[in-house]
């Protein structure tokens, strides 16, 4: 989906148009892959707009950046003020939330720690990630020949710019072989992860997910199915999953911020279960649905409401001045 090229995007804490929000091309991120991430989710709920576990999104951007050494000037109240003070300042009802954080400009040796460590934050409209149709329908997907990165390689929990070369390997092959998405595998040839999501099957009712140790990010969608699922009363299991559980299994969905929570009717051209939605997949789906848009309590205190008074949208402005302090 193109970006429509308007709007407002926090950089080190100041905010520019969108058609400014650039940086130099001797930047270390562009080189070598210096950065990390976020993508989140604000979606449009009868309370008002709501972002879908802010704190959750911005601690493993935080986590990632541990790991990184890379430092910043906020915390975690900080950047989650940032990101509710970047929408109100776009005055946007729902979006997609891309926060960044990476090395910029001053030298280009491979050593990262010479450049400075830059943020900016980015919102736009970004709706079903593998389309409408496949939310009910399901997708066709294949085993991607590129395995996910190796344990002690580069880090699969952290959400870092560099990782997304081997997720869009994955990717390309798909497309170019007729499928929407791609399923890695790990170095052992158990079952890892989408080029963006994590995976789920289901056999006798129970639901099986592969472990944290696969080579996964640590997926808040992942995290908050498990928990709807264990709310609906089944069994969820993470564990080691080898490649040919999903060609027998009743049913397999992936889920991940920008895939939410979409059913896979194929893999590798093998029909899974009755080759549509199946039960478990619908009634998880329903219960993250009804969660995101703010149609069932929130009882797990996942929804951060953007704006306070459905009135303070005029006022928004003021509010990004006096918030944003990280680097002035
Ligand atoms: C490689 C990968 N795995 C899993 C996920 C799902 O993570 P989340 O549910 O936090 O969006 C993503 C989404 O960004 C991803 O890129």
């Amino acid at each position: 989906m193109a970006f429509p090229g308007t709007g407002k995007i926090w950089m080190n804490g100041r905010l520019v148009e969108w058609k400014d929000a650039t940086i130099h091309i001797a930047s270390h991120v562009i080189h070598y892959g210096s950065g990390v991430f976020e993508g989140a989710r604000c979606y449009a709920t009868p309370r008002g707009s709501a972002c879908f576990r802010l704190d959750a999104h911005m601690r493993r951007l935080q986590h990632s950046m541990k790991i990184y050494r890379m430092e910043y000037a906020l915390d975690l109240s900080g950047w989650q003020q940032a990101v509710l003070d970047t929408i109100r300042a776009n005055q946007l009802k729902a979006c997609y939330i891309r926060p960044i954080v990476y090395r910029g400009y001053e030298a280009l040796g491979v050593n990262p720690f010479p450049c400075p460590v830059d943020a900016a934050i980015l919102l736009w409209d970004w709706g079903a990630y593998l389309g409408q149709e496949a939310l009910e329908e399901g997708c066709d997907v294949k085993i991607s020949s590129w395995a996910r990165m190796a344990p002690n390689t580069l880090p699969a929990t952290a959400k870092s710019s560099a990782n997304y070369a081997n997720s869009g390997l994955s990717k390309m092959e798909a497309i170019t072989d007729g499928y929407t998405e791609a399923i890695a595998l790990d170095v052992y040839g158990n079952i890892s992860e989408g080029s963006g999501q994590n995976i789920f099957l289901v056999r006798d009712r129970t639901i099986h997910t592969p472990p944290i140790a696969s080579s996964i990010l640590g997926g808040i969608t992942r995290d908050s199915v498990m928990t709807l699922a264990r709310d609906l009363g089944f069994s969820v299991q993470e564990t080691v999953l080898p490649r040919e559980s999903l060609y027998v299994a009743d049913e397999v969905f992936v889920v991940g911020t920008a895939a939410e929570v979409t059913p896979i009717r194929s893999v590798d051209k093998i029909v899974i279960g009755g080759g549509r939605r199946g039960p478990v997949t619908e009634a998880l789906q329903r219960a993250f649905f009804d969660v995101i848009n703010g149609k069932v309590p929130d009882v797990h205190g996942w929804l951060t409401y953007v704006y306070p008074e459905e009135g303070s949208l005029r006022s928004a402005d003021k509010k990004v001045e006096s918030g944003l302090s990280a680097r002035g």
